[in-house]
């Protein structure tokens, strides 16, 4: 199978391609100032629409909207899929096509160890029905814990018996297998006779932890009385990350008739006793918090998941990790919500007290996820009247801006948050939030692999590994994304993260440039009002005569209306110019790559087609101004700071404010 053509060679092979040739050897182009105009080959027409950018190495059409670089002009023009149209442009780059090598399969490479795994899962199996302190294990587990006989068998429970070597003499028996027990963290090296082994787990219950599959690849031991740890987990092995397993799911999966909603919990146990109760699709995090690797894994096989939290200060700080990990992997169709139990309960705790029925019917009434959302924004606030909602909003914003920009899910959130605060969801969309808080990017610096690379380094000695119990922040950010490949490094993945690049990771889409071409602002799904209205002017040029823009918008004017501005006085003084002389003309890249995106935006198609341009552009600026009066005051307020804030008139004129745009929403 052939791989993968890495980021950085389709990068050279654009360098290498002008754009100006592979169209000119397909169609016939004119040269009109810096730019060159042609007949669209993409509809059908008589005058010429189709234009291309030399300097930005862009097309775009007016007529019909295709749009993009050399890749998709040849995919388009040629009928070609991504891979073939690369093939073609190397061809005449004289490039040959590197690939990278296919991923090695994780489990064709580590058969041996996840036989030697399965064979010690066997072991303590037998164990639990044959050694001859089997009693302490069985009664343990069936009076202690209330586990029937068939629902250890289900989740392949067994028991580890005292002793530093009965794991190694059973299935430890030759050096390789020996070696690969060690590799998979079943076997700790003494530290004072290198090349000699004893076994991890002593004494202990066993659950073995399986893959979604079903194949044993790391173990849990829990302690009979209060030993610490209280559980002893398999560190990281070759087959083994704890933060990207789920224990139970592959139970679940094999029990639950119809898996339509699955329940993350904290331990072993609740899993366990959930099912024994015939609650059967729950599965448990393995001493981490909830990530977005574990959501996006659920979201494959479920659309609702329930996170089950204690009703402590712990499991509220749990679930806002729950949540934040949530946010970047919402889809719509797909539902988070929030289990808050009483405090001092754990579902095995209260399921046992309540049974099957109540423990349904907790979870019928989950919190959604809005819920928490807009109830964690609400205990952020440190503030009163108006400052505190205004902070409201804001922390709200800044978690619901983790949302994927494309859901209806996200605009529904921004939309109620514009009901409770009293901000139009304009203002909301487009305020920015410069400080994204500071967990997150430091936690996307991490990579779920660390230590990956050397399973052995841990194994020196046998303190309890509590690393496996802390919890862990949640990996909530955008380098989940890209984590697909256990074979490469954490820091070699690092390092192709930043290589990312649209082409090769998606395939194109036809006649449009691609949302996140690194060269321009990115165009953002949903438009602001002020991005519209610029769409409206470059599409409909002839309006801009009747437009007049108050001299206090120009003086305030954003990057956004700077944009805007410089397009109408284009036009106002060009007035028979048109979009393409505007495009030949502009030298301030900022401007014309702005200009590119907008075009280029899906919006562009529904905006040419409009009759009421003119007065949507007239809208914003109506809008703005209004704002800009607003705006100024409630500046001026708070920098009066919070102290004089306390006086009856600024308190007043701030609420009337608040008012105004409380008006401005009806
Ligand atoms: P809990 O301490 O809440 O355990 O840990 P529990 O599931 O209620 O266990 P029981 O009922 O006392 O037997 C929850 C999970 O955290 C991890 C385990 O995955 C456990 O299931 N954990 C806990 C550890 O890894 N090590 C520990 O020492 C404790
Ligand atoms: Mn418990």
């Amino acid at each position: 199978m052939a791989g993968r053509i890495p980021d950085q060679f389709i990068d050279e092979l654009l360098a290498r391609t002008d754009l100006t040739d592979v169209v000119a050897s397909r169609i016939s182009l004119k040269k009109t100032g810096q730019n060159y105009s042609a007949l669209c080959p993409f509809h059908n027409e008589k005058s010429p629409s189709f234009s291309l950018n030399p300097n930005k190495q862009f097309y775009y059409c007016f007529g019909c909207g295709a749009g993009g670089n050399a890749i998709s002009f040849v995919m388009e023009h040629d009928h070609l899929d991504f891979v073939e149209a690369i093939e073609a442009l190397a061809k005449d780059a004289g490039m040959e096509v590197p690939r990278e090598q296919g991923a090695p399969d994780r489990y064709e490479q580590n058969a041996e160890l996840l036989k030697r795994l399965s064979e010690s899962s066997q072991f303590y199996q037998q164990q639990l029905t044959q050694h001859p302190d089997k009693k302490k294990a069985t009664d343990y587990l069936s009076k202690d814990r209330g586990l029937s006989g068939q629902i250890a068998k289900v989740f392949g429970l067994g028991y580890a018996p005292p002793g530093w070597d009965n794991l190694l003499k059973k299935v430890g028996t030759r050096a390789e297998s020996q070696e690969q027990l060690l590799l998979g963290g079943m076997l700790i090296e003494k530290k004072d006779q290198p090349g000699h082994y004893y076994d991890r787990f002593r004494d202990r219950i066993i659950f073995p932890i399986r893959d979604s599959r079903g194949r044993v690849i790391a173990f849990g031991g829990r302690a009979f009385g209060d030993e610490k740890p209280k559980y002893l987990n398999s560190p990281e092995t070759p087959v083994f990350q704890k933060s990207q397993e789920l224990y139970g799911l592959f139970e679940a999966k094999q029990n639950t008739p119809v898996l339509d909603q699955i329940l993350v919990v904290e331990g072993y146990m609740d899993v366990i006793v959930l099912a024994q109760h015939g609650i059967t699709n729950a599965v448990a995090t393995l001493g981490t918090s909830v990530n977005s690797q574990h959501i996006r894994k659920l979201f494959k096989l479920v659309s609702k998941v329930v996170l089950c939290f204690d009703g402590d200060k712990a499991g509220r700080a749990a679930a806002i990790r729950g949540l934040e990990a949530s946010l970047p992997v919402m889809q719509d169709e797909k539902q988070v919500r929030f289990l808050f139990l009483p405090e001092g309960e754990d579902p095995d705790s209260l399921v046992r007290k309540e049974g099957k029925e109540a423990f349904n019917h907790r979870l019928e009434d989950a919190s959604s996820l809005s819920h928490v959302l807009f109830e964690h924004a609400r205990n952020q606030v440190t503030l009163g009247d108006e400052e505190g909602e205004a902070q409201f909003a804001r922390n709200a914003m800044e978690m619901i801006r983790e949302i994927p920009k494309e859901l209806t899910f996200r605009s529904v959130l921004i939309r109620q948050l514009s009901e409770q605060s009293g901000i139009d969801s304009e203002t909301l969309s487009n305020t920015v939030f410069k400080a994204r808080r500071q967990h997150i990017s430091t936690e996307s610096n991490e990579t779920p692999q660390q230590g990956h690379t050397q399973p052995t380094q841990n194994y020196s000695d046998d303190l309890p590994d509590l690393s496996h119990y802390d919890y862990e922040p949640s990996h909530s950010n955008y380098d989940d994304y890209q984590y697909t490949d256990h074979a490469i490094p954490a820091t070699q993945q690092k390092a192709q993260s930043s290589f990312k690049k649209p082409f090769g990771k998606k395939p194109f889409s036809k006649g449009k440039f691609y949302n996140d071409e690194p060269a321009l602002p990115p165009a953002a799904p949903s438009l602001s009002q002020i991005k519209q209205a610029t769409l409206c002017l470059l599409l409909h040029p002839h309006i801009a005569k009747e437009i007049d823009i108050p001299e206090p918008l120009i003086n305030q004017a954003s990057e956004e209306l700077q944009v805007f501005c410089k397009i109408w006085r284009f036009f106002t003084k060009n007035p028979t110019k048109n979009t393409g002389n505007l495009l030949s003309e502009i030298t301030d890249s900022f401007t014309l790559s702005s200009i590119y995106a907008l075009l280029n935006h899906k919006d562009a198609i529904t905006k040419q087609k409009i009759t009421n341009a003119q007065q949507e552009v007239l809208d914003m600026i109506l809008t703005l101004e209004k704002n800009l009066g607003l705006n100024s005051s409630i500046a001026r307020l708070k920098n009066k700071g919070n102290e004089s804030i306390k006086d009856i008139n600024s308190q007043q004129e701030l609420r009337n404010l608040m008012d105004l745009i409380r008006q401005k929403k009806s």
